[in-house]
Order: structure tokens, then sequence, then C-alpha cells
């Protein structure tokens, strides 16, 4: 066992870190922010303890503040990720991510016969229920719900 306050992934002097993604969820995390195609330095832990979640994964950006609708994109695949903002080594605020109201991109639509899953339209739904995720299609109109819920 180790010491509980030995840290896995060194801390951060000033920047973001990413708590409480579930580990089979990291690098959709890493796709939905783009975290591929900047050069800050990041590191990442999975499948780490977690009481919550099982295994959990977690990411340390350095230099890097999120706006609230940027880091909210991450909501519906780690609904229950935690964001620490660290300034000169100290946890200054802690945030929780929420479903946004609109999503564009990041998740499929269900209906077979909707126009994003034959042509190259990005994907739009607004957000019809937050809590189990259900969002209805911009072009068909049509609920995908948590249940049918696909990441692209
Ligand atoms: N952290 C970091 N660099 C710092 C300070 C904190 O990387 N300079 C990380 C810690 O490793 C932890 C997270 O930021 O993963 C939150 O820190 P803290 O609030 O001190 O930890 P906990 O109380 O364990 O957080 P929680 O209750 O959210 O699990
Ligand atoms: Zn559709």
């Amino acid at each position: 066992m180790k010491e509980p306050k030995q840290l896995s992934v060194s801390a951060i002097e000033n920047g973001t870190v990413i708590d409480h993604i579930p580990a089979s969820a990291l690098f959709k995390v890493i796709q939905i922010l783009g975290l591929d195609k900047i050069s800050n330095q990041i590191t990442f832990g999975t499948n780490l303890e977690s009481k919550k979640l099982g295994q959990k994964a977690i990411i340390k950006l350095e230099g890097i503040f999120f706006e609230d609708d940027d880091i909210n994109r991450i909501a519906l695949v780690a609904p229950e990720a935690k964001l620490n903002i660290i300034r000169a080594y100290e946890v200054v605020d802690k945030n929780v991510v929420k479903v946004p109201d609109q999503i564009t991109g990041i998740a499929k639509c269900f209906n077979p016969k909707c126009i994003t899953n034959f042509e190259p339209v990005t994907t739009r739904f607004k957000v019809v229920s937050k809590k189990d995720v259900a969002l209805k299609c911009h072009y068909c109109e049509k609920i995908t719900d948590q249940e049918h819920l696909v990441i692209l």
C-alpha cells in the first residue's frame, strides 16, 4: 500500500487537474479536449484506484485553464469529473463538469436514416434531459437516449 499523501502523478505548479475520469474514458477525454494537439506539459495517470469509480484516470495540464464551455464537452464521457485549478502549487478552485444545453460532435445520432450517418455532417443535439442524458437531433429530431448513446 502506498502512503496516502504520495502522488501517483507529480503535482503541477499552475494549471488544471482533471480528476475522477472513468479509466475507460481517458482517451475519449483526450480526443474531445484536443490534448493531442497542444504542446503544454501534460501528465496522465490511468487505472488508478478510486473508491467511487473503481478505476479512475487523471490528467494534469501545466499552464492550461479551460473555459466552461470547453470543459463541459467531456460531461458525456466523464460525468463525475472534477476540475482542480492550481496556482502556485495550491488548489485554488474546484469545479464539477455539467452536461451542456447543446452538444456539437462527440455523440452519434441513433437514427440510422439521419443525414449525419451518411453524409459528412457534424452531429448537433439539444440536450432534452441531463440526468439520464437524452439528446434531440438538430437534423432528424429523433431522441438518442443514454442507452443508445455512442461517442464518436
Ligand atoms: N494536485 C496537483 N498539483 C498540485 C495540487 C494538487 O496535481 N499542486 C492534484 C492532486 O494530486 C489531486 C487534485 O489535484 O489529484 C486535487 O487535489 P486535492 O484537492 O488536494 O486532493 P483531494 O482532496 O484528494 O481531492 P478530491 O477530494 O477532489 O478527490
Ligand atoms: Zn439525427
